[in-house]
């Protein structure tokens, strides 16, 4: 029977809604990729009808390999392998390749670091192709130095610095898994992901800046190497080494023989270092991200399949051009930073913009100051920036030159129509095609999106599916439901850039992702199509929230409050947020004879800051004596959802074990 059986069409409330089109301009059009509806339609049907030949020839068009595929394709649900018996290095995808054509000497990556207080300029760097295919091969050989092999796992735990994406290219260099750590994230998530994942090795900064202060990396590695399960044992047992990038920005402990400064090692090592030649379903890497139960599930991805996913849809999403400066506001912590910093844009050869900081600091016009000096072309943002930017008044955005800007995207959770309206017209100077791209860390890349040379747009709407992406929206039976009615979204298909499994845990992969809709993949997200086809995402159905386009699962929210002495219980759930989309709403029951003082609140979630990090802190705790279950002890969300948003208690109570818990709860507001 399926989990998430709630209607979703009761979340829907934008079905008739009036909705205005958008059509790509004949400007833009002219010289897209895909020109036009048509083009896409077509491209798409033979993506559909012959995915094997269709994704073949991309391969073989946008990739360089060593050794050709013998099969593109083996599905035995749910495990997909692409391209088999393939060879190839990501690297020399992203690097080596551009360094026999005049790419070579343009900039790779330009880096902005974050201004002074005082308003003095951030620092900047640019490397070009060369410089940076120099710097990886270094650190490739000072990663095998340190007893890096093919296979092992390696932690990067460092701020938006260039050495980031140098690190995650040294390890595909030489075929070691990388899993990126968000630098927002605490020591017990490091130690968590250490353990999980076996990782030899951490690479940090001793600092990143971020709002004119230090973020203490280096200290938190620290603490999470000495971090001890339940019964006594260090989780991180398995690192040798830790690599320390030298910021200036704090003073920091070196411990003798496991920790080592990047700038020395690079001394030691020269810059020649071979690609190896990589199976097709090497690993590439891990990232963590939340579910509806238990700690973050290690999403593992693949060589072959997911460079392909995204190099194309960099190129044709963004209808990337060699004159492109492309900036994905994205940290590299999060699958956005890995797509759309580093693998994508590098493997089309663009210029990719990297920036250390907020958009706030030490202004609010941080973004279009940075677009105006580096003369951006593609602006790659989140909804909840956009809507932080409307708060903060168009003045800001004014005073500068934005008119090199040709295409806007947004990602990670739904837009509001007025936001996107207000990207398109304050940003986007009304010309500027949007590009709203619905996907997920499992799938690796773009998978709904419009095409902005082809693709009329509707504020609020991710449009049609990328090529050879098939989705549908489904009733609890895995039935299509008619058009404009609320339902489950899966993909019926497996696509090159789909996660390959749950890193150690195949049978949960199985569980989350392929029993809830029979042969398709489980999205975890609710959705309609309109009269034309198009997608409308509603959020998540499952027990993940998604707070500032943060993936957050309640169950962990659970866990780390009641991890606190002071707590017997927690529930947490959502609740709707102007700003940030979902706010985290924890209702908590206080072990006998704690008295649920005010400064209680602030004092939970710093603990679940420790625990997990800044951005899982709930918006707001409300202590409860008891929370509202059903005969069976099972806490009624849906109850609590209602509460957390203020809307009286309608529906089925019957079954709720004390009826006067509710009252005291709806009663509970500061
Ligand atoms: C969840 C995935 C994929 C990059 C960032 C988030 C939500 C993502 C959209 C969009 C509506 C969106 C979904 C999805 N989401 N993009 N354009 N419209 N919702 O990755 O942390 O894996 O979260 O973000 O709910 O399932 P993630």
């Amino acid at each position: 029977m399926s989990k998430y059986n709630e209607p979703v069409s009761a979340n829907i409330t934008s079905v008739l809604r009036e909705v205005r089109v958008f059509p790509p301009t004949k400007d833009f059009s002219k010289h897209a990729h895909i020109k036009s509806l048509s083009h896409y339609r077509k491209l798409y049907n033979e993506s559909i009808k012959s995915p094997e030949k269709f994704w073949g020839q991309q391969a073989k068009n946008e990739l360089v390999w060593f050794k050709p595929w013998k099969k593109v394709l083996q599905w035995k649900e749910p495990f997909a392998k692409w391209f088999i018996g393939g060879q190839l290095n990501v690297s020399v995808n992203c690097l080596d390749k551009h360094l026999e054509t005049p790419v070579a000497n343009r900039a790779a990556i330009i880096w902005e670091g974050e201004p002074a207080a005082s308003g003095k300029p951030g620092e900047e760097r640019t490397l070009t192709y060369r410089q940076l295919h120099r710097e990886v091969c270094l650190f490739a050989n000072v990663l095998k130095r340190n007893g890096i092999k093919k296979g092992d796992r390696v932690i990067i735990y460092l701020p938006m610095v260039p050495e980031a994406a140098i690190a995650m290219l040294a390890c595909s260099r030489i075929g070691a898994v990388h899993s990126v750590v968000f630098g927002g994230y605490s020591a017990q998530s490091v130690a968590d992901r250490i353990f999980d994942s076996q990782a030899k090795m951490v690479i940090t900064a001793d600092g990143g800046f971020r709002r004119g202060a230090c973020v203490q990396l280096k200290k938190n590695v620290d603490d999470a190497l000495a971090l001890k399960d339940a019964q006594g044992n260090l989780l991180a047992k398995t690192i040798e080494k830790v690599i320390v990038l030298r910021r200036a920005c704090n003073d920091i402990h070196i411990q003798e023989g496991r920790d080592v400064w990047w700038h020395r090692e690079i001394e030691y090592v020269d810059a020649e270092c071979p690609a190896a030649k990589l199976d097709s379903e090497h690993p590439l890497f891990i990232l963590y991200t939340s579910g509806s139960t238990g700690k973050p599930k290690g999403i593992l991805h693949s060589t072959g399949g997911y460079l392909l996913g995204a190099k194309m849809t960099t190129k044709y999403v963004f209808d990337l051009q060699e004159t492109d400066v492309y900036w994905c506001t994205a940290d590299v912590g999060w699958v956005t930073g890995h797509s759309y910093v580093v693998y994508g844009p590098l493997a089309n050869g663009a210029t990719s913009l990297m920036y250390e900081g907020a958009p706030n600091f030490p202004e609010p016009d941080r973004f279009w100051r940075i677009i105006e000096k580096y003369s951006v072309s593609v602006l790659y943002t989140a909804p909840t920036a956009i809507r932080a930017f409307m708060k903060w008044g168009v003045e800001w955005p004014k005073k500068h030159d934005l008119s090199s800007l040709r295409v806007l995207g947004t990602v990670g959770e739904p837009i509001n129509p007025e936001a996107w309206i207000w990207y398109h017209e304050v940003i986007g100077g009304k010309r500027c095609p949007i590009v709203d791209t619905w996907w997920q860390t499992e799938t690796g890349g773009i998978m709904i999106t419009p095409l902005p040379g082809a693709t009329p747009t509707k504020p609020g709407s991710a449009t049609l599916p990328f090529f050879g992406v098939l989705p549908e929206v489904v009733d609890n039976n895995g039935d299509p439901v008619p058009r404009n009615t609320g339902g489950k979204l899966v993909i019926r298909k497996p696509w090159p850039g789909m996660l390959r499994g749950i890193w150690g845990d195949q049978q949960r992969y199985k569980e989350v992702y392929w029993s809830e809709v029979k042969g398709s993949y489980f999205t975890g997200d609710g959705c309609r199509q309109d009269k034309d086809g198009y997608f409308w995402i509603v959020g998540r159905i499952d027990d993940v929230l998604n707070v500032a386009g943060h993936r957050i699962g309640t169950a962990e929210v659970e866990s780390a409050l009641v991890s606190n002495q002071k707590v017997a219980e927690a529930a947490v759930v959502g609740r709707p947020d102007e700003l940030k989309g979902q706010a985290l709403v924890a209702f908590v029951t206080l072990k006998t004879g704690v008295p649920a003082l005010p400064e209680l609140r602030e004092e939970l979630r710093n603990h679940v800051a420790k625990e997990i990090g800044p951005v899982a802190k709930p918006d707001d705790i409300r202590f409860a004596e008891a929370l509202p279950k059903t005969r069976s002890g099972k806490i009624m969300r849906r109850l609590l959802k209602q509460i957390a948003c203020g809307i009286e208690i309608k529906g089925d109570t019957t079954t709720l074990e004390d009826l006067s818990v509710l009252a005291r709860l709806s009663q509970n507001e500061e």
